[in-house]
């Protein structure tokens, strides 16, 4: 695709589409954010929407959906068993990701529900770039282990790094001899590496990561939730593909794979989720346990009319026009923020934006959660939700103690083609503002810490009032803007 370049010289990314339904938001006072906050335990999950202003809080089931994929979705033929929008979804994953034998599951953590029953067992380990927290749940719920592999630029908050989610080639082969060959079921890449800021690895890594599979006999399982972004990376940032097209690199990546597995939610803008592969084998060890927890076999889970759209969504993953959209985005607050000197994670990756907690609330420690009292006190000055992604997300060790998160990020999902760059500029001058008043920011305590996945329904306070003061520092600058 060629550039688009303005006469003004402007760097500024363009809509490549028209909006032609649209949603009407509420800007609450800010009075009514710091209530949201106290009833939703300063956990941004918690929080309504009616108190949402932007809602960069992920881009699961959040992308905006096509003309064609509300269309196709008219046409479901729906059928418990054999029904023909099945027939489609799987033509379409057979000519986007190259894979013909197709199981349908609900979303992308049923995929990873089923792929650790059937595969791990206590002392087994699943070497990984990184962990996602679904994964590594499933993963440990069935007594496994995971070793995490990325190499040490991954974890540079200020990189120029192109491929940060790259696996760590030399540690993946010392870790497989010193376990053994036998105790690891797969070895999991995570296209987009999310949690350490949206972060794509190169079609080489992932030949070596290949290489060393087939040396020892082991299995590729490819987390491809966020392929059609990393497949674009690639385009943009990797030498020997800049001449190709996304069709032909996504092929190339999952045509690496044993297993493919995907979140619907984020590859193709719709619902639901799938695993494919093209080993008979690996079918047959998943089949069963589809019918068991997530439907017949040509639905899975997900409504009829939701895998027409991800039919069509998954073929509309092969326009780079469309793909495009979320990280030029990402890119322009990336800089913008940058320019500020906000903290924020380098090079832009794809999600969204991920904002470093550990410097922008250098003064509270990690104890207190800086990610999670970083995206309280956005929410409360500007109505933005955002997603900690910090130690409040990781989960106790096995003896019941806090593991803190090697990044504490504040994330801020820009879902495709959903928000407009008056949005955006929204969003970098609330921030901008809380970074100059940052020190007002305070500490949170858990109050309500559920066993499993804590950071979904878990309920914290703050440790003082800095709730109050900061309101009342927005207030001053503000006078009563919104
Ligand atoms: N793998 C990756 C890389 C993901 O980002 C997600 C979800 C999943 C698996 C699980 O898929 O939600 O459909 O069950 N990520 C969402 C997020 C929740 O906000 O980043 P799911």
């Amino acid at each position: 695709m060629q550039e688009i370049k303005f006469y003004s010289g402007e760097n500024i990314p363009l809509e490549l589409h028209k909006v032609r339904i649209v949603q009407k938001l509420n800007l609450v006072p800010i009075e009514r954010r710091l209530e949201a906050l106290n009833e939703g335990g300063y956990n941004t999950f918690r929080l309504s929407t009616k108190d949402v202003f932007l809602d960069m809080l992920t881009d699961s089931g959040t992308n905006a959906m096509s003309d064609n994929q509300l269309a196709a979705m008219m046409q479901a033929d729906d059928a418990y068993a054999g029904s023909q929008s099945f027939v489609r979804l799987q033509k379409a994953v057979e000519d986007v990701l190259g894979k013909k034998l197709l199981l349908p599951v609900h979303q992308g953590r049923a995929a990873e529900n089923i792929i650790a029953t059937a595969y791990v067992k206590k002392g087994s380990l699943i070497p990984m770039n990184y962990h996602f927290t679904t994964a590594m749940a499933h993963i440990t719920q069935n007594g496994g282990k995971i070793a995490e592999l990325l190499y040490d630029e991954a974890y540079k908050i200020n990189s120029d790094h192109p491929f940060k989610g790259n696996m760590n080639i030399e540690k993946l082969e010392e870790v497989i001899k010193h376990h053994g060959a036998s105790t690891i079921p797969f070895i999991r890449m995570e296209a987009s590496t999310n949690l350490i800021g949206g972060q794509p690895f190169s079609v080489q890594n992932l030949r070596d990561v290949r290489a060393m599979a087939d040396k020892y006999g082991i299995r590729l399982v490819l987390d491809a939730s966020l392929l059609g972004e990393n497949a674009y990376m690639v385009l943009k940032r990797e030498e020997e593909f800049k001449d190709s097209n996304m069709g032909e690199i996504l092929k190339i990546m999952t045509g690496m794979a044993d297993l493919v597995y995907f979140s619907a939610r984020k590859l193709s803008s719709s619902r639901g989720g799938g695993m494919c592969t093209d080993s008979m084998v690996i079918y047959k060890e998943l089949e069963a346990l589809v019918p068991l927890y997530e439907g017949f076999l040509t639905y899975g889970g997900i409504s009829i009319r939701e895998i027409e759209a991800m039919a069509v969504g998954l073929y509309e993953t092969l326009d780079e026009s469309m793909i495009c959209q979320s990280p030029s985005f990402i890119k322009y607050l990336v800089d913008a923020l940058d320019a500020k000197g906000v903290p924020v994670i380098k090079p832009a990756g794809v999600l969204g934006a991920h904002v470093d907690a550990m410097q922008f609330c250098a003064h509270i420690p990690q104890t207190e959660y800086p990610a999670g009292a970083l995206a309280s006190a956005l929410f409360l000055i500007s109505g933005v939700r955002g997603m900690e992604r910090g130690s409040i997300s990781n989960q106790r060790d096995e003896y019941g103690n806090e593991t803190y998160a090697d990044m504490e990020l504040l994330r801020l999902a820009v879902p495709r083609r959903v928000f407009t760059l008056s949005q955006i500029k929204y969003v970098e001058d609330r921030l901008n503002w809380l970074y100059i008043n940052r020190l007002l920011i305070g500490g949170l305590r858990f109050v309500y810490e559920p066993p499993v996945l804590r950071f979904f329904m878990g309920g914290l306070e703050p440790t003082t009032d800095w709730p109050q003061k900061l309101m009342a520092k927005f207030k001053e600058d503000f006078g009563d803007s919104l």
